[in-house]
């Protein structure tokens, strides 16, 4: 029944705290059935959606809008960021606080895609003094901007999130703030670590371009330096045409396909342990966003089959990857959510509306529930040899 010249092993269901579905308003991009598809198709079963759609979710009517498309429509288990503006602070807990809590609030600091830009100093205050203290904030903050939100964070005593840190002067700030006891906490993506300056040759000038910007060769240098830093891996999804690429400034990547896969051949490298994978993909999460266990859900991985990354992958609508022609080694083999078969050997079996929204844990909760890994062993022998034992160790 386990296929020992295989290294098959199971892992908890992944969690993406970063991801854009575009729906509404996006969907020649994705759509909340594309999107999540994608998820499970690489071996995540927990998504935490971006609110920069159009419109954008930043009140409590176009809230419930996103709530009625994602409850038809997803087929992996998702949450989402509710969208800071400069006229909504004041409104806002009471939708972080309600019976249907949020993950958390989402501040754009850059210009990057959508129109949550808010470069008013002012404006990231008044959020701070409303928003709860208890429950995530996450900030889109590039440069000196990663530095001014820790300060803010830290005169509120409260914990920031940085979004998809990609240079050495903000992985820098980040260790310095953790040295110094402040509540930071970050996430690293997939193009950040494995692309650079250097392949925009290659991949194309507006098919490169993201936010934050693939970093110098050095930038990338020192996100591997300080793994020990970074809290999560999120893929920050970030669907787009490359016909709209092409004609206009839409910067980002789809990631849920092809994080794992780059991962594991990390691990194979040895730049990376499947620990870092649990850690920074289910773990750490799961203690930053509050996010309950998924009974009976857990992913198979063959760790070591080599194939190479298509020009476009099966299930995002944007219909291509920056990391096409790519050897890589492990692949998902089947994911279980919930108990049902959602995905095996390339098909997504389970239905649109298949997915549930979830709710974080209040502080009550968090409390009765630590954080345990529970995971049907599939082969002892395979997870001796891993040392899969210390890692499945409830933390
Ligand atoms: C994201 C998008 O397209 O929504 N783009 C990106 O380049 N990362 C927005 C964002 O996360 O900044
Ligand atoms: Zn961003
Ligand atoms: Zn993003
Ligand atoms: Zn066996």
């Amino acid at each position: 029944d386990c296929l020992t010249a295989r290294k098959i092993i199971r892992l908890p269901g992944l969690i993406d705290v970063h991801v854009h579905l575009r729906e509404p308003g996006g969907e020649e991009k994705e759509d909340f059935i594309s999107g999540t598809s994608a998820a499970l198709a690489g071996g995540i079963t927990m998504v935490c959606a971006m609110p920069n759609t159009d419109p954008a979710i930043v009140d409590g009517d176009t809230l419930n809008q996103v709530r009625t498309l994602a409850k038809s429509k997803a087929k992996c288990d998702y949450t989402f960021f509710l969208g800071a503006t400069p006229s909504n602070a004041e409104l806002l807990p009471s939708l972080a606080k309600s019976q249907n809590p949020v993950v958390g609030l989402k501040m754009y600091l850059n210009q990057t895609f959508g129109t949550l830009t808010m470069s008013n100093f002012d404006d990231w205050i008044k959020q701070f003094e409303h928003w709860p203290k208890d429950l995530p904030i996450v900030a889109h903050a590039e440069g000196r901007d990663t530095a001014a939100i820790i300060m803010v964070a830290s005169k509120y005593q409260r914990s920031v999130h940085i979004c998809h840190v990609a240079r050495a002067e903000e992985i820098f700030m980040i260790k310095a703030a953790k040295e110094e006891g402040k509540k930071v906490t970050c996430e690293v993506c997939p193009h950040h670590l494995f692309l650079s300056e250097e392949d925009v040759t290659y991949i194309g000038e507006s098919k490169s371009s993201v936010k934050p910007p693939l970093v110098k060769k050095s930038d990338q240098q020192a996100l591997w330096a300080n793994l020990d830093v970074i809290d999560c891996f999120a893929t920050d999804h970030a669907p787009h045409l490359l016909s709209h690429k092409h004609k206009q400034f839409c910067p980002g990547f789809p990631g849920l396909e092809t994080i794992l896969p780059l991962l594991l051949t990390a691990v194979h490298e040895k730049k990376l342990s499947l620990k870092d994978i649990l850690t920074k993909l289910y773990i750490n999460p799961r203690r930053i966003f509050n996010l309950p266990d998924q009974p009976d859900t857990y992913i198979e991985i063959d760790l070591d089959e080599t194939w190479i990354i298509p020009e476009s992958l099966p299930y995002t609508k944007a219909d291509w990857t920056p990391f096409a022609g790519r050897k890589v080694k492990g692949k998902v083999r089947r994911v279980v959510l919930r108990g049902e078969v959602a995905f095996i050997d390339g098909q997504v079996l389970v239905p649109p509306g298949f997915g549930n929204e979830i709710c974080p844990l209040t502080e009550v909760d968090r409390i009765k529930e630590p954080i345990r890994i529970t995971v049907p062993e599939i082969c002892a022998d395979v997870i001796q040899e891993l040392k899969l034992n210390d890692l499945c160790e409830s933390d």
